[in-house]
């Protein structure tokens, strides 16, 4: 990778609680899970993870707190050689925590708990302000509103790269919004900052359309992506639609960072938008293939391979949500 594909994210770190079931329980329903597992996780933290291992150069700037968790936290992040020297201890909070449940379709329900990641704030990014803008800046809506708009208009006045993946989706102001290059969403999250179609049974090329109307009017330029069918992406230089290799999908938590952080990483290397959206596709898909975050991540060169052939290895069916 070019020595310049550097990536700062400041970003949300969890401790992910994960119950594997056949179905998701109904309200007032109790069910048996066939499987736990206790992993690193948060949005922030995971796209970390995935720039790093398609080799970008990654800070991670994120709290934890004076826990058993954010001891364990860390010390993955120093196996996975992540750098954990911005990330702080916060002594009265605990670790930021998220529950998981994932069905045995692929598909997931997760709660998260903040905890120290809200001591996050703009005064932080303030204090880290030479480390964030020597860098692509990389964020995500599980950060205080407040923090990601100072980021932004950080990331603005300093003329560095700004990516938001506002997801979940938060209240960030519109110009927040609009020096997002790309803002990244979902189509659920698409449609809470005003982009959307209605149509229920909308395809990639409706949603190509729909992203292109965006730009310059809600954001810079414009990623949605759309599950197993795969991404589109839009800016001042034109749209793309990639559609997704059919794979059989396991477990999709994460997928979607995987295809952020992987996205972030090749801009920050240079490539364009199309390259740099093809190849998150096929992270994505690659990541959807095996349970968990992080663990389900591949390396640069399986990453690569797999965006080459336009695909990301046997037949079924999903990819990043
Ligand atoms: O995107 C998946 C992540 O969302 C999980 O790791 C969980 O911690 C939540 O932040």
């Amino acid at each position: 990778m070019a020595a310049s594909a550097r990536v700062v994210v400041v970003g949300s770190l969890n401790v992910d609680s994960t119950s594997y079931v056949a179905s998701f329980p109904a309200p007032g329903e109790t069910i048996r899970s066939h499987g736990f597992r206790v992993a690193l996780g948060g949005k922030g933290s995971n796209q970390a993870v995935a720039a790093h291992v398609v080799g970008a150069a990654v800070e991670l700037v994120a709290r934890v707190g004076g826990d058993a968790a954010g001891d364990f936290a860390v010390a993955t992040l120093d196996r996975l050689g992540v750098p954990t020297g911005a990330i702080a201890r916060e002594t009265d909070a605990p670790t930021g925590v998220a529950q998981i449940t994932v069905a045995d379709s692929g598909e997931n329900t997760i709660i998260v708990t903040g905890g120290a990641n809200l001591a996050l704030t703009p005064a932080v990014v303030d204090a880290e302000r030479d480390r964030i803008v020597a860098a692509l800046v990389l964020t995500q809506g599980e950060l205080p509103v407040a923090t990601i708009d100072r980021l932004a208009s950080l990331a603005a006045e300093a003329g560095v790269r700004f990516v938001l993946n506002l997801a979940p989706p938060a209240p960030v102001s519109a110009e927040t919004l609009a020096v997002a290059d790309p803002l990244v969403v979902n189509e659920h999250e698409a449609r809470a900052v005003g982009i959307g179609t209605d149509a229920p049974d909308a395809t990639l090329e409706d949603w190509r359309t729909t992203a292109a109307s965006a730009v310059g009017r809600v954001a810079r330029s414009v990623v949605v992506t759309l599950g197993a069918a795969g991404a589109v992406a839009a800016s001042v230089d034109g749209t793309w639609a990639i559609a997704a290799p059919s794979v059989s999908a396991v477990d999709t938590t994460g997928a979607g960072d995987a295809f952020t952080g992987t996205l972030a990483a090749f801009l920050a290397e240079g490539r364009s938008l199309e390259e740099s959206l093809r190849i998150a596709v096929a992270a994505g898909a690659l990541a959807v293939q095996a349970r968990g975050t992080v663990d389900s991540y591949a390396p640069r060169a399986a990453v690569l391979e797999a965006a080459a052939r336009g695909g990301a290895s046997p037949a079924g069916g999903a990819a990043p949500a």
